[in-house]
């Protein structure tokens, strides 16, 4: 098969490699890439965004499968987009595409669809109600009416950072009025969903799915907050570990029968097309799980963690979702615990530097437990150099997650760059 993987981040490093792994996988492209893709096939200067240039290299290169890693392309239709026919009724392009539609991608793109979806299907998702400029009022009153902490969501995408959670009133006020009328999030805060404050811990399942089927692929828990002991700014991810301790197989079949069933079966007789991964961002309250969000993608640094775990051929598996094969398909994971340690710009997730120089890659490169992802590096003359917030991901395999979790330091201690700077306490809760 020919491939061409959409993104550019450290999940899709991860996913080339595996791609590029496969029985299945002839040729890759990705686009644009980055320099830990490029180790497995061919980066394309094409933006995600740019449909019609996606279709058109798909078209001229005969690209079987296309693989979408970011959530913004699928949220804007890009799978839809590739379905459409000529007025003769054929099919521009005639290959898969691993993504959910555009409705489907709403279940990311909207929260209000979300927690609109969740409360049809009898999803156990926190108490919410969502407001705009036309019952503006009605939200200020709802939220001093509300316990605290309060949380609030702009409706729409906001780069992971449209999400508050307020302690106390005149906060959360004042953060509903800048959301609203103040647009500080654009379009995606037109619409607030106010809703209750769940105290528990999160993980996040992953599923592919063709609308009917489904697998679960892996689980993960990420560390979001940039200080150690979960402190500071939230980010993309500073570093995840997968399995979650917690996860036994009685809480899972909980998951399984109480939130990834209902929501195959809502994507159904909602007929929302969908034919690509879930990602379930999860909390436990004492002994129950709750959605916190749905993602249509897979998540970075989880994916970091959650593929190189998984044994099965990943090509396999879209060829099974597209042949309504998928239930058939066996999983296999590496009894191995996984952790993955982001190396991050000195300022992320705020203003940062880039092109620094980065030491000792080769060095620390070359175990068979050992992989560096690359996020957000660049190379200049020969030389490899920093390129974003989040610059490196280096996942550890080992049969203990303590193990992992040093193993994935220990590499890390031997790179450098300037302004270098990640957490030490990655899976402190389980050590
Ligand atoms: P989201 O962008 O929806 O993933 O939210 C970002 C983070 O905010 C989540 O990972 C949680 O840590 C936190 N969060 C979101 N909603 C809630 C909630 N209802 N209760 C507690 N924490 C929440
Ligand atoms: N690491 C969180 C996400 O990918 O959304």
């Amino acid at each position: 098969m020919k491939i061409l993987l959409l993104g550019s981040g450290g999940r899709e490093h991860a996913l080339a490699k595996k791609l590029s792994e496969s029985y299945h996988c002839d040729t890759l492209f990705t686009a644009p890439g980055n320099t830990g893709t490029q180790q497995y096939g061919t980066n394309l200067d094409v933006s995600i965004n740019d449909f019609q240039g996606v279709r058109t290299f798909c078209i001229e290169h005969h690209i079987d499968l296309l693989v979408v890693g970011p959530e913004e392309p699928l949220v804007n239709g890009i799978y839809d987009f590739m379905q459409q026919t000529n007025e003769a009724g054929m099919k521009y392009w005639d290959g898969i595409v691993v993504g959910p539609s555009k409705n489907a991608a709403q279940l990311e793109g909207s929260k209000d669809f979300s927690k609109k979806f969740m409360q049809r299907h009898q999803i156990p998702t926190a108490a919410y109600a969502s407001f705009t400029a036309e019952n503006f009022e009605a939200g200020k009153t709802y939220i001093q009416q509300h316990s605290l902490p309060v949380v609030l969501k702009a409706d729409g995408l906001a780069a992971g950072k449209g999400v508050v959670i307020c302690e106390d009133h005149a906060t959360a006020l004042s953060v509903y009025e800048n959301m609203i009328q103040q647009a500080q999030f654009g379009d995606a805060s037109k619409k607030v969903v106010i809703e209750e404050f769940l105290s528990g811990i999160e993980l996040s399942v992953f599923v592919l799915t063709n609308g009917s089927d489904y697998q679960i692929i892996g689980h993960a828990k990420d560390y979001k907050r940039i200080g150690e002991g979960d402190t500071g700014l939230n980010t993309g991810g500073m570093g995840c570990i997968s399995p979650v301790p917690f996860a036994d197989e009685a809480f899972m079949q909980e998951v399984e029968n109480t939130i990834i069933q209902p929501t195959i079966k809502g994507l159904q007789e909602e007929q929302l097309e969908y034919n690509g991964f879930i990602f379930f961002g999860l909390i436990k309250v004492g002994q129950k799980p709750y959605v916190i969000e749905y993602n249509c993608r897979m998540g970075d640094p989880e994916t970091e963690v959650v593929i190189p775990r998984l044994q099965t051929d990943l090509v396999a598996l879209f060829a099974a979702m597209h042949n309504g094969t998928l239930a058939d398909v066996n999983i296999n994971i590496d009894h191995r615990a996984a952790a993955t340690i982001v190396a991050v710009s000195s300022g992320y997730p705020e203003k940062y530097e880039k092109n620094k120089p980065i030491q000792g890659l080769n060095e620390a490169s070359g175990r068979e437990d050992v992989i560096i992802f690359h996020a957000g590096t660049a190379l200049h003359n020969n030389q490899m150099v920093t390129n974003g917030g989040r610059v490196l991901a280096v996942t550890a395999l080992a049969t203990q997650l303590q193990e992992a979790i040093t193993l994935s330091k220990q590499t890390l201690s031997a790179i450098s760059f300037n302004g270098m700077y990640y957490r030490k306490d990655i899976g402190y809760e389980f050590l």
